[in-house]
């Protein structure tokens, strides 16, 4: 894309891993680094849009120029991501949502007991953040998802596409060190209208740039 062509435009981008509490000091947690997520906020930011990002347990800066809302549960994700989408023109999902979460927090730090075995963690489903936002959202407004496939991508892809409603579905290769925690990913950009685009292995940012690409040339 041209220099500032996304000038005028709001976004907000999901980033990083959501943790779910099982007691005050332990969490059910992924080992997303946010690295995809922060890539699209600072390419969206250099190409001039105003960029919200709601960034799940990162260690990663701040992106210049970029409002950054930290988080840590999904329930806090969906919160400040349904928040932040009212007024956008698009909303990218990067984040590794957790699917379920424990179905009781403990208020108090679970004990080790010696006399016992120890109680199996009962997990309940979280609502699916990305589905909701495509359900409700507004004329005009897009809706990216991202989904890491080991196998059978294309297919898999294509139907996480339809089951989801979202417009556009970013689909990653993953395995043999690729995406998780590095520097650089391999994806196809999948749209509801049934268009492909395969962006070959390379940097981060550079896959955050094709997909602005491809949400730029569907907006009005
Ligand atoms: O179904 P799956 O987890 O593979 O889908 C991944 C996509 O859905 C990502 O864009 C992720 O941010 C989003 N997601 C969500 N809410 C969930 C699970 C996933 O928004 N509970």
């Amino acid at each position: 894309g041209s220099a500032r062509d996304l000038a005028g435009r709001r976004v907000v981008i999901s980033a990083g891993g959501t943790r779910e509490p099982l007691d005050p000091v332990r969490y059910l947690g992924n080992r997303s680094s946010g690295k995809q997520g922060y890539a699209l906020a600072r390419t969206a930011a250099a190409r001039g849009a105003a960029v919200t990002l709601v960034a799940a347990n990162t260690a990663l800066p701040d992106p210049a120029g970029v409002t950054v809302v930290p988080v840590s549960t999904t329930e806090e994700l969906r919160d400040a991501v349904h928040k932040a989408a009212a007024e956008a023109d698009a909303v990218v999902m990067a984040a590794a949502v957790a699917d379920f979460r424990p179905a009781s927090r403990a208020t108090q730090k679970i004990k080790k007991r010696d006399d016992r075995e120890p109680e199996p963690i009962a997990l309940v489903r979280n609502p699916d953040i990305l589905a909701e936002l495509a359900a409700d959202r507004p004329a005009g407004q897009l809706v990216v998802g991202f989904a890491a496939e080991t196998e059978d991508v294309l297919p898999n892809g294509r139907a996480k596409l339809a089951r989801k409603g979202c417009d556009i579905l970013v689909v990653n290769r993953v395995g043999e060190g690729i995406a998780f925690g590095t520097e650089e990913n391999e994806a196809v950009i999948l749209e509801a209208g049934g268009a492909e685009t395969e962006v070959p292995h390379g940097p981060k940012e550079a896959l955050a740039d094709r997909v602005w690409d491809v949400v730029a040339r569907h907006w009005p």
